[in-house]
Parts: structure tokens; sequence; C-alpha cells
């Protein structure tokens, strides 16, 4: 395996092989069949990732990740609908912004940040207000690394006829989805995440009729899936400037992805990832916020020492210098530091970078953990 140092033990972005870098080299014009091609291949790899062929269409969208979250809102929930917006963390808070932005009515329903969301929780908040007709979850809430139980919640909306969107930045391509079993309007990842491309791109698994009757929905010119798709089926291009070098390294990146085995492999490297993390951590002393129940392996939150040596800036600088890079907390009750268990790292690599948290925690002189 060879990495650019530092390595990226974060969110996203994140550690990219040497060959998805390298795919970046080369330049493409945007009228070009060749790249219309590559854009056409990388959407129906990334559709057959959900078995999504025969139901849903996929719409790649400039940006970051959020561009495309706030793009599925606006797009699919009608300016009369009423969103449930299911919130246990910072990218929950993050869609209720969203749909407050867009003028949207929305409700929210939150849980501690330790605490998924319940289909029994859904099931009472959809018998209690028959106005809502959307319902959107995380599914990996990346501000801790919880997991909410997709599976459970959608079969409950679908039972309800609502409609759910589902925020799968953090999770896509390493936790299975099948659109086929799990019922969805919308599902929303970006390039840089999983998939191990780099960051530049989402993309939104729509529900074919769903998007056909999301004429006129849109806020926003540019942030209008239903004439993104449109164009984009028509012409085969992206409606604006596309992020030609991002679309070559995601699709490089997915040929690697399937080398590798696809989701089961990488589901399966990730977990190795997390198990080492956590070994060694828990042998320096460091906690897991999360119970590993409901942990999921993507990216693990450790309470900080408690030592008053200990102030993460400095952590932070020190574990750089040996290479890797950290992600700070996110929690607002507690003081925490995370570290990402996803791109392109083994287990050797995690294990190296707790041997040099280490290192820093005794140069640092943190004893009381
Ligand atoms: C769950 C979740 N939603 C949305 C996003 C999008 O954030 P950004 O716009 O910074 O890519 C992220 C990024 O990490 C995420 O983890």
């Amino acid at each position: 395996m060879s990495i650019a140092a530092p390595i990226l033990l974060t969110p996203g972005p994140l550690t990219t092989s040497a060959r998805t870098r390298q795919a970046m080299m080369v330049d493409w014009g945007s009228w070009d069949d060749r790249f219309n091609q590559l854009t056409a291949s990388l959407c129906e790899q990334l559709l057959a990732i959900i078995n999504g062929a025969a139901t849903h269409h996929c719409v790649p969208l400039q940006g970051s990740g959020t561009f495309a979250v706030e793009a599925a809102i606006g797009t699919l929930v009608p300016r009369d609908g009423k969103v449930l917006v299911l919130i246990n963390g910072a990218y929950g808070k993050r869609l209720a912004k969203i749909c407050e932005v867009l003028g949207r009515t929305f409700s929210t329903f939150e849980t501690a940040e330790d605490e998924p969301t319940t289909a029994a929780d859904v099931d009472r908040l959809l018998r209690a207000d028959a106005d809502i007709t959307h319902v959107a979850l995380i599914h990996c809430e990346t501000s801790t690394g919880i997991l909410n139980p997709l599976p459970e919640i959608a079969e409950v909306i679908a039972q309800h006829g609502k409609r759910l969107i589902i925020d799968a930045m953090s999770s896509f391509g390493a936790l299975p989805v099948d659109a086929q079993h799990i019922p969805f309007d919308a599902l929303i990842a970006a390039s840089g995440k999983c998939l191990e491309g780099v960051p530049g791109m989402g993309f939104v698994f729509a529900r074919k009729e769903s998007l056909a009757s999301a004429a006129g929905n849109s806020h926003s010119l540019a942030m209008d899936l239903y004439d993104q798709h449109t164009y984009m089926a028509k012409t085969g291009q992206w409606r604006f400037t596309p992020p030609t070098h991002v679309v070559a390294a995601l699709h490089e990146a997915l040929l690697q992805y399937n080398e590798e085995g696809g989701l089961p492999a990488r589901h399966k490297r990730y977990v190795a990832n997390c198990q080492a993390l956590m070994e060694e951590m828990g042998k320096l002393g460091l906690r897991s916020f999360l119970p590993a129940a409901i942990q999921a392996p993507i990216i693990a939150t450790f309470h900080a020492p408690k030592d008053p040596r200990y102030a993460f800036k400095d952590f932070y600088e020190r574990v750089k210098a040996k290479g890797y890079i950290l992600y700070p907390g996110k929690l607002t009750q507690v003081e925490t530091f995370r570290v990402g268990c996803i791109g392109y790292v083994q287990p050797a690599e995690m294990r190296e970078a707790v041997a040099a948290i280490a290192e820093v925690l005794r140069e640092m002189e943190v004893l009381e953990i």
C-alpha cells in the first residue's frame, strides 16, 4: 500500500490511494464523449452498490455533501410538504437547518448523542402528526459515529405511506443498503467518503417516480436535481461545469472498490480498522464514547484525557508531526476527540497511529486518562 503522508484519520477528506490521485493527472473536456461515458459509467456503478437501477436514478451534483443534501430536500419535498427530522448529532441538526432555510415546514425529534432513534419513536411520531410527508434520517451520525437502525425505521415509514430521505454520507459504500428491501425516496452520499474518492461532488439516489413529479419544487436553479437529471438524461452532460478531476478520481476509486471485493470487503476492512483502533486505544485507557453495539465502523469518538496537561490543539499538532491527522470532537457536553476508520488505510496503520498517540501522551506528560 503506498500512502501519501500524512495519513488522514478523519471522516473526509480522507486518505486516498496513489492510483486514485494519479487519475487526476489528465484534463477532460466537459463536452468530450469520453468524459460523458465516464459519468454514465460512474452513475451505473453507484446504482449497482445499492441495487437501485430498477427503481432509482443516480443524480450527481457538484459541491460538498451538504450541497447534495440541500438539493435533495429542496427538490423532493414539495413546497407544501412537511419533514420530520430525526436528530442525534450535528448533521441531524444541519438537516433541520436546511429545512428552515428552504422554508419547508418541519418538526424535529432529538435523542441524546449516544442514543439511536428507534422505529417505535418514528411510529409514534407519525401517528401523532398526519401532516408529515417526509422523514429525514442520518444513517451514521458522523458527529459521534453512532449508527441509526435504518431498516427498521424505513419499514415503519413505508407502513405509514410516508417518504424517507437518508443522509448516508459517511456510511454509503461501507454499510449495506439494498434499495429493493429498504424503501426510500432519496439516499445521499458523496465522492470523498467510504468510496475513497476525493471530495468535490455528491450524488443522490432518487426514486424515479418521485423525481419525475418534482419539477418546479426546487428553490434554486443550480441545486435542482430534477433539472440536473433531465439535462443529463437528454445530453449525457452535466448541466454546469463538471468537477472533471473528481469524477475521474471517483471512477478510478470505484474500480479499486470492485477489485477489493465491493461493499462486503470495504465493510470488513473498516470493521477491522475500527477493532484495531478500539483495542489499542483501550490498552492506553482511552475510553470510547459509544457502546460497541451502536458504534458504526466509520469514525470513533473518545473521551479526552482528564489530565490538565492535555489540550486538543497541542495533542493534534504533535500527532500530526508523527504523520497522522486526527479530528476534533463535536459534542457540546463532553470533551472528546475523534478518529476515523475509513479511507485507504489498513488495521496496521490504525495500530501505528495509536502508537503515535501513546508517544505523544508520554511527551505531553499526560498521566491521568
Ligand atoms: C452525515 C453527514 N452528512 C453530511 C455531511 C456533509 O458535509 P460536507 O458538506 O462538509 O461534505 C457529512 C460530512 O462529513 C456527514 O458526515
